[in-house]
């Protein structure tokens, strides 16, 4: 299988799981940095004040991924470094790290792709009611201009958020993520504000001449496990939550009237104002799909393969729909737990194309946690992550045949990171760091991935 020589080859990362430096350049705190000082909500009661310092040492982390042959590369701007409150004068020390950085990927042969929401909300709009109070999605605009000014004239690609499903459900409803809420309603809400949030950023980046912007939402394979009826609308709703919910709007200009139908008891629907979806579904240039996993679903809370650990994510995050549930569908698993299905990819891809208006797509995340190890040679023997890499890219290859139109690949991601709730406990990097001495190791994979990317074929 070949890719065409257009096909970007890339990685993929967040701020706030690799920066460090929390105070460094006045910066603001952050929702994540107030959550993850909270005991008891991550894992270990790890914090990303210094993760894997990548603010003192990107200009080696670019070398290292400059030497791996990557491309392409996603990277996202924490909103409280470049502005502390989340609103008003920007930090020159802020904008000024984002520019050196650009500058030494686009020196390295590079092309930078920014995320301009990686779920970092200053927490000084949080404090003022955070997604579900309508005036963030307008402070939102105002520090997209303020990055796009700066940067615009080098970085060419934009995301605006990275999968609002996490920030608002599992965020607002779930309470597992910053801010660690549990509200139907301000989850709800923060659906509607954090996609109001990208149609105005939409907006004033096209006043300031954006040419390839888009969202990323994660998407996910859903199907009932038996085609009961209680099954299939339990799958109906999951799917709705995960996926329409968010496509619809964007793509189509309108809510899901099954899942307005749902979720009217939890009273948001006079959050949606005259306008908003115009502005929501103004047109896009590329639609990002994060793809992890593929979901079983049941209405039947005695399904014998029910998920354990995975049971409490999946009902509580989605109001009104307590008997959704997740059952194993006998794949191997990643060290997070998640069910490992290559089809589920290329089951999104080609509903995308079957059932929504055509739009470029690309993967901007795709990976696995494994609890890698350095072996005594020095090296870390990933085939696992190897054969789950190669397994996806084979069923973006297949898309691609089917006439999806996927334009690239980002991998999740280059480095070992601060995986949100799990802490430092979840590996999902490429490349290896020792968090004690900060030394970086391309794991296997990141040695396959860089053969792939230079030979744009996964017959090796
Ligand atoms: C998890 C998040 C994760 C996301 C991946 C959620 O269910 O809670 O930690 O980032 O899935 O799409
Ligand atoms: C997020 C990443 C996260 C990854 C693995 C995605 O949901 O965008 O930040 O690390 O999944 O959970």
């Amino acid at each position: 299988m070949i890719f065409s020589d257009d096909f970007v080859f890339g990685g993929a990362t967040a701020a706030y799981q690799i920066e460090g430096a929390a105070t460094e350049g006045g910066r603001g705190k952050s929702i994540w940095d107030v959550f993850s000082h909270t005991e008891g909500r991550v894992v270990n009661g790890d914090t990303g004040d210094v993760a894997i310092d990548h603010y003192h040492r990107f200009k080696d982390d670019v070398a290292l991924m400059a030497e791996l042959g990557f491309k392409a590369y996603r990277y996202s701007v924490s909103w409280p470094r470049i502005q502390p409150d989340g609103t008003g004068k920007a930090l020159e020390a802020g904008l000024d790290f984002y520019s050196r950085l650009t500058d030494e990927l686009l020196g390295a042969g590079i092309d930078p792709w920014i995320t301009l929401y990686h779920w970092d909300l200053p927490q000084a709009l949080q404090d003022a009611g955070g997604w579900p109070n309508r005036d963030t999605a307008q402070r939102f605009a105002d520090f997209s201009a303020i990055v796009h000014e700066h940067l615009g004239d080098r970085v060419k690609h934009w995301i605006t958020l990275n999968e609002p499903f996490v920030s608002s459900f599992v965020g607002y409803a779930a309470g597992r993520h910053a801010p660690g809420l549990r509200d139907p309603q301000a989850a709800l809400k923060s659906v509607h504000h954090l996609l109001l949030g990208h149609g105005l950023a939409l907006q004033a980046l096209r006043a300031q001449n954006v040419a390839d912007i888009g969202i990323t939402l994660n998407l996910y394979s859903v199907q009932a496990a038996s085609d009961s009826a209680v099954d299939t609308d339990a799958a109906r709703r999951v799917d709705g939550f995960q996926n329409r919910l968010f496509l619809d709007p964007v793509l189509k200009g309108r809510y899901p009237q099954d899942m307005l139908h749902d979720t009217a008891e939890f009273g948001w629907l006079p959050a949606v104002q005259e306008g908003d979806l115009e502005l929501i579904s103004a047109p896009i240039d590329l639609l990002g799909v994060n793809y992890y996993t593929k979901y079983l679903i049941t209405g039947d809370p005695e399904h014998p393969d029910l998920v354990g650990e995975r049971t409490g994510q999946l009902d509580s995050p989605y109001p009104g729909a307590a008997h959704a549930r997740e059952v194993r569908h006998g794949k191997p698993l990643t060290d997070i737990g998640w069910e490992i299905d290559p089809d589920g990819l290329h089951d999104v891809l080609t509903r995308l194309k079957r059932e929504y208006p055509a739009v470029p797509l690309v993967i901007t995340e795709n990976g696995a946690a494994f609890d890698d190890e350095l072996s005594e040679d020095g090296a870390v023997h990933d085939q696992r992550r190897v054969d789950y890499v190669r397994e996806h890219l084979a069923a973006c290859a297949r898309a691609i045949e089917d006439g999806v139109p996927l334009k690239g690949y980002f991998l999740w991601s280059v480095f070992d990171n601060f995986e949100w709730a799990e802490g430092y406990a979840k590996r999902f990097g490429a490349v290896h760091v020792d968090y004690q001495t900060q030394v970086r190791t391309p794991k296997d994979s990141a040695l396959w991935y860089s053969r792939t990317m230079r030979s744009r074929s996964l017959d090796q």
